[in-house]
């Protein structure tokens, strides 16, 4: 197999948890990061759009981390490498920053290097990397996919991306790590709580599987981590309940946050006003981006793969 010398790999923003699918329930958006890599004698990295100036540009990028993982599981040796990371997916905001790095760079290597590995492993070296699997199952996948972890191995079933639903995003100015916001969970929850939320993970699964739009309201209730992710996240509750009000059939924390998911039939001018307003009643800017479910994960973009 002749071996590129250059690969481009487009890789989706991400929506996880849904509300109640704490670590299982996962969106592939329409906003993409992309990566170019190459192979060199020694490291190069650029970086343009969000996280330029900001992200390493040396072995210690997530994305070239990504990368040597791959090249260590494909037992094939790389001195250097050169990456250019055109990111449109803003950092630490809920929206699977982290995993379109691992999952661009688990990607590309795989291309450049041939190696030949398939998605499932794929999926499970970018979970390894990342801690869970909501974000890099849709990221690789795209649509809309399920997971779980099980003695460390994963299992995900994917689904096709929803059709109809356009996705309003109203992210904040300020940035949570998702490490902090996993920091503030308990370590317990009453079983009422763990009930509530199978329940209502499940309702979820079954309105996005059958489109039906109107039980989104109600399935993407969650007790599990929005009531104590609150604290870090001024105006969430009032930014969910404003969205509900002005018309959205569901919204949620966008994964660990701050993000605010929510989805419509449509692109709604007063759906943006209304969370754009309810987070402004705190004092926080936010701006709203529109995007649809994509149904294309991480891909080997042909011009240059
Ligand atoms: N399921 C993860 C969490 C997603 O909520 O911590 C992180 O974006």
């Amino acid at each position: 197999m002749s071996v590129p010398d250059a690969v481009k790999v487009q890789v989706p923003a991400t929506t996880a948890n849904l509300g109640p699918g704490f670590d299982c329930l996962g969106l592939a958006l329409s906003l993409y990061n992309s990566v170019e890599l190459s192979l060199s004698v020694i490291t190069e990295v650029e970086v343009a759009g969000e996280g330029a100036g900001q992200l390493p540009l040396s072995d210690a990028n997530l994305v070239l981390q990504a990368a040597h993982k791959l090249a260590t599981q494909a037992q094939v040796e790389v001195p250097g490498w050169r990456l250019r990371q055109d990111n449109s997916i803003p950092l630490a905001r809920g929206l699977g920053s982290s995993s379109a790095a691992i999952v661009g760079g688990l990607v590309a290597a795989n291309q450049l290097l041939a190696a030949n590995i398939g998605l499932p492993q794929l999926l499970q070296l970018a979970t390894e990397m990342e801690g869970h699997p909501d974000n890099v199952a849709p990221a690789l996948y795209g649509g809309l996919t399920v997971c779980g972890i099980e003695q460390d191995q994963v299992h995900c079933a994917a689904f096709p991306a929803p059709e109809g639903l356009s996705v309003a995003l109203a992210i904040p100015e300020f940035e949570v790590s998702t490490e902090l916001a996993r920091s503030v969970l308990p370590g317990e929850v009453p079983f009422a709580d763990a009930v509530f939320n199978t329940t209502h993970a499940a309702l979820v699964l079954a309105a996005l599987v059958s489109e039906d739009w109107p039980l989104l309201q109600v399935a993407m209730t969650d007790r599990l981590h929005q009531p104590y992710r609150a604290e870090l996240i001024p105006g969430m509750q009032e930014v969910i309940a404003a969205a509900i009000q002005a018309g959205a059939y569901g919204a949620a924390l966008s994964g660990s946050g701050p993000t605010i998911v929510a989805f419509a039939g449509h692109e709604d001018a007063t759906i943006s006003a209304a969370m754009r307003d309810a987070f402004q009643r705190r004092g926080i800017k936010a701006r709203i981006v529109w995007a649809r479910v994509s149904g294309q994960g991480a891909r080997v973009v042909p011009e240059l793969g």
